[in-house]
């Protein structure tokens, strides 16, 4: 099939290079030349394992070109995909100009049938509204041409982008005529062997599918942080009941992890727009306020563990090592990030930052290029040159090559041995026994060394304390 793509970011070169790899004939269209010369002259710009082969791959085989010229792309795809970003308001809603305009492209565009899917992420009525757009610019070319608007959203994960494509739990297509839903089947039966994943809905069940997955998933984490909370202050160790919940079949064990927050493109945006959603059909969603509520202030609890660490007036002219930039491993996106909060944080308290991430270093030099130039922020080659002579260490992001470091290194280099580990990827057991004081998410109180041991041989309420006797264990709670 001759497919187009409007959008060359996340979701629209997965889609582009995916549908290309099962033979289909793909023109990938942005607006952001620079991306396209980049991609033009073999380089991805965004970090997705295995994209960039999956693109030279099939750029050889001539099944994957990219352009800004949208007369080029109109003129090439019966099959013609929105991924552009939806981005918030103000006030919480989607920012549509991005996907009306590709609607408006269209419409003055094409000189024949199409089929127009949407596949980012838009409210209840968007549909509607590309329908609307593309009436609107056909008739003002008193042209009469069938076009079937299709929604398609895309539950891809970053970081495992393209495993989620090519084997998709589920494929949710939302339309409202035969001809888009065979169209669809048509596209996606090479995804779809195995067993049937395709669920075929209205158009608006469709477009809210997609809100409901994003704050289910940001509801679990959410509830978790909320516990992890309640946890630490009742000197309860999160990680037993996360166990001891996620065995629950009913329950599950993913996305319980407490932590520093979630972040990223989709679900804070989403679940904020879906609260729109309900406000402007009269409903106060008061639950997804809460999950939000929540996570904003969650990605404040690891400045407020340092502040309380070492005091918050102390902290002006000290240096931070941040390991982790990115919002979740195997990515370089730092949208909505609780790194961001952290760092913005430590430099509010007059803190310098060493920071450290094995994708994110050009997002985060893009970001942040004034706090580099006045030294607020030094972008490290490696994890050990951020810790050298940081007051403490800072895991915001649990990427694999952060969870067995050198731990004598570690603590050679810092000024002092204290970590505060946003995701909880190390033992606080072991993390005592190495020395270190160490401060998880809704483990109770730090894990200190047998150094701070009170008079009693435990440290009361912690999680992991060693015993003056020297023998590992749990302490009991206070
Ligand atoms: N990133 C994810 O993990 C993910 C997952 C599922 C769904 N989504 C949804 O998919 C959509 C796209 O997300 P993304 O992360 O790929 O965004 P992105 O910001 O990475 O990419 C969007 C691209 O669209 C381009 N663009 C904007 N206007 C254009 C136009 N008129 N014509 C052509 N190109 C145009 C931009 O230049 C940009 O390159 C959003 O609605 C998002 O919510 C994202």
């Amino acid at each position: 099939m001759h497919v187009t793509i409007f959008g060359s970011g996340y979701v629209g070169l997965v889609t582009g290079a995916c549908f290309a790899d099962v033979g289909n004939d793909v023109a990938c269209i942005d607006i952001d030349r620079a991306r396209i010369d980049r991609l033009n002259g073999g380089e991805v710009p965004i970090y997705e394992p295995g994209l960039a082969e999956m693109i030279g791959r099939n750029r050889r085989a001539g099944r994957l070109s990219f352009t800004t010229d949208a007369k080029t792309g109109v003129d090439h795809g019966e099959v013609i995909f929105i991924a552009v970003g939806t981005p918030p308001n103000e006030d919480g809603s989607s920012d549509l100009r991005y996907v009306e305009a590709v609607a408006t492209t269209v419409g003055q565009l094409m000189e024949a049938p199409k089929v127009v899917v949407n596949k980012s992420t838009v409210p209840v009525g968007t549909a509607d509204r590309v329908h609307a757009i593309l009436d609107r610019e056909l008739r003002a070319r008193g042209l009469d041409l069938t076009h079937d608007v299709v929604s398609n959203p895309e539950f891809l994960k970053e970081g495992a982008a393209i495993d989620d494509f090519m084997k998709p739990d589920r494929i949710v297509v939302g339309s409202d005529t035969a001809h888009g839903i065979e169209v669809m089947r048509e596209l996606y039966a090479p995804f779809n062997r195995n067993h049937g994943r395709m669920l075929v809905m209205d158009v608006r069940s469709s477009e809210f599918t997609k809100y409901a997955a994003n704050a289910m998933l940001a509801t679990k984490i959410s509830f978790m942080n909320e516990l992890a909370n309640i946890a630490e202050r009742v000197g309860v160790d999160i990680e037993h009941v996360r166990i001891g919940i996620g065995s629950d079949p009913r329950i599950g064990y993913s996305f319980i992890y407490p932590g520093c927050g979630y972040g990223g493109s989709c679900f804070p945006k989403d679940v904020r727009s879906l609260e729109r959603t309900a406000a402007e059909a009269g409903y106060d969603a008061l639950l997804l306020r809460a999950v939000e509520a929540v996570n904003d202030r969650q990605k404040q609890v690891l400045f407020a563990k340092i502040a309380t660490h070492f005091g918050e007036a102390n902290l002006a002219g000290r240096t931070f090592a941040v390991w982790g930039l990115s919002f979740k491993p195997n990515t370089d996106d730092m949208r909505e990030a609780p790194s961001r909060a952290l760092i913005e944080a430590l430099w509010a308290a007059g803190a310098r930052v060493q920071a450290y991430d094995p994708e994110a270093m050009g997002e985060a030099r893009r970001l942040y290029p004034e706090q580099i130039a006045d030294g607020r922020l030094v972008l490290c080659e490696n994890e050990d040159e951020a810790l050298r002579w940081a007051a403490a260490l800072v895991i915001c992001t649990e990427w694999r090559a952060f969870r067995a470091p050198d731990y004598e290194v570690i603590k050679e280099l810092l000024a002092e041995p204290v970590i505060f580990d946003g995701r909880n990827i190390h033992d606080p057991e072991r993390m005592a026994r190495e020395g270190f004081t160490y401060y998880g998410i809704g483990l109770g109180e730090a894990s200190t060394p047998p150094a701070l041991h009170t008079q009693d041989g435990y440290v009361r309420g912690a999680v992991g304390a060693v015993y003056s006797d020297g023998i590992a264990g749990r302490a009991p709670a206070s």
